[in-house]
């Protein structure tokens, strides 16, 4: 698709990935879109107006003040045909996200009706805050594209998630949501369906300070829970992690494998859908110690190292899936490290599931703990579909693209 002859609005904020804007300003301008660079108070001090101004087409604007018009960004807004702000800082998302206006590129992004991409950098501390993801759901939401932060060396010399994407990506996107390949607005396609979904890992008791549990970070049936909000479900949250709730959504807080089966078998009946994201523990410590364990009693009950007897815990997927009701659809996880599929269609075939989101834990960037996922989506009607390496949202978006295909077949 050709770029040439549309307008764009860059908006660059006070990060030390402004530099990088100037990069994806320079590919927008070889295209041959008109850019209009609207710079942050905070922006100014990373990089100067002026290397702007030698590359863009429009005049660089850093102020609501300084042109003859009394409403710049109004007319900015409108007459734009997209609005990228990369970097993205915390505060602008937070200023969007709540609409807040104090300089002319909130007050543009408030004013103008086309497409948004925004593009966060920061570091990864920030980036993993609940607020600031709280935000972004509240922006995709709305519509709102977000291009998300990559891996990598971060300013300071800290190495993880919160790079600014790489210029490419961010001008394929712009490419994207021009030619209407990506949804400016998500899909109603949930409306009114009740969705129930688990996250995070269990943690089975041994003592009242000890616990068993896993690496699973609730992380990706947030996102499942969150896109199902934003395409107009009912959402129901039965989770162990205490991320930032997904708006719109009902939250049970669990920690157990016997709480979360407590918690959901009542309810899962009046839900149409049921996801089961969780990390259920497959097994617990058979007896729970009243009071701490010391250290002396453990070493003198055993006879060498001290032992913690196992009980299996009841996999209450069977339940749901082999219970299920005419019309709902159950919907399983499977971790694996060896023959993916192979081990996902045996689990899909015993739990009577409709769909499975078989993960690959052992490759890079995959599963536990990550911001990235890369799944196979194996269906009970012998449909395979790979999403490769990417974000969880979006991982959470093809999920429930997949429930809504199953739903009307
Ligand atoms: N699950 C459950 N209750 C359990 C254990 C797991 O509901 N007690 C659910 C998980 O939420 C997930 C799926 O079952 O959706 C994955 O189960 P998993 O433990 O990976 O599969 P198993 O069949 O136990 O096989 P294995 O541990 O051998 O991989």
């Amino acid at each position: 698709m050709s770029l040439a002859g549309r307008h764009v609005v860059l908006g660059v904020t006070g990060g030390i990935a402004a530099y990088k804007a100037v990069e994806v300003c320079r590919r927008l301008v070889d295209a041959g879109v008109h850019v209009a660079p609207v710079l942050t108070e905070g922006a100014t001090h990373f990089v100067g107006e002026t290397t702007f101004s030698a590359l863009a087409s429009e005049p660089v604007q850093t102020s609501l003040w300084d042109e003859a018009s009394p409403i710049p960004h109004t007319r900015l807004g409108q007459r734009t045909d997209l609005v990228l702000v990369a970097p993205a800082t915390a505060r602008l998302l937070s200023a969007y996200a709540s609409g807040y206006s104090d300089d002319l590129l909130t007050a543009t992004l408030l004013a103008t009706r086309a497409p948004v991409i925004v593009c966060p950098a920061m570091h990864t501390e920030m980036w993993e805050h609940p607020a600031v993801q709280a935000n972004l759901d509240t922006l995709r939401s709305r519509g709102v594209v977000v291009v998300p932060p990559a891996e990598g060396r971060l300013a300071g010399g800290d190495v993880g998630t919160g790079r600014l994407a790489d210029p490419a990506d961010i001008v394929a996107a712009v490419e994207q949501v021009l030619s209407g390949a990506a949804a400016t607005a998500p899909a109603r396609d949930l409306e009114g369906v009740r969705v129930l979904v688990t996250a995070g890992g269990t943690r089975e008791a041994i003592d009242p300070v000890r616990v068993i549990t896993n690496r699973s970070s609730g992380k990706q049936g947030y996102a499942i829970a969150a896109e199902a909000a934003a395409r107009g479900a009912q959402v129901t949250l039965v989770t162990t992690a205490s991320l930032a709730a997904p708006a719109g959504a009902e939250v049970i807080d669990v920690v157990s494998a016997a709480d979360m089966q407590a918690a959901v078998m009542p309810i899962a009946p009046d839900h149409d859908v049921v996801v089961m994201a969780a990390a259920v523990a497959d097994f617990r410590p058979a007896v729970v110690a009243d009071h701490k364990l010391k250290k002396d009693e453990l070493a003198a009950a055993a006879d060498g190292p001290p032992t913690i007897v196992l009980e299996p815990t009841h996999d209450f997927l069977v339940d749901l899936g082999h219970g299920k009701r005419p019309g709902q659809l159950v919907v399983g996880f499977a971790a694996e490290t060896d023959d993916l599929v192979a081990n996902a269609r045996k689990k899909l075939e015993r739990k009577n599931l409709d769909l499975i989101v078989a993960n690959d834990v052992a490759a890079p960037g995959v599963g536990f703990e990550h911001d990235t996922n890369a799944v196979v989506l194996v269906r009970a009607d012998g449909v395979d579909q790979d999403v490769p390496l990417t974000d969880k949202r979006s991982v959470a978006r093809a999920v429930l693209d997949a429930v809504v295909a199953l739903r009307t077949t």
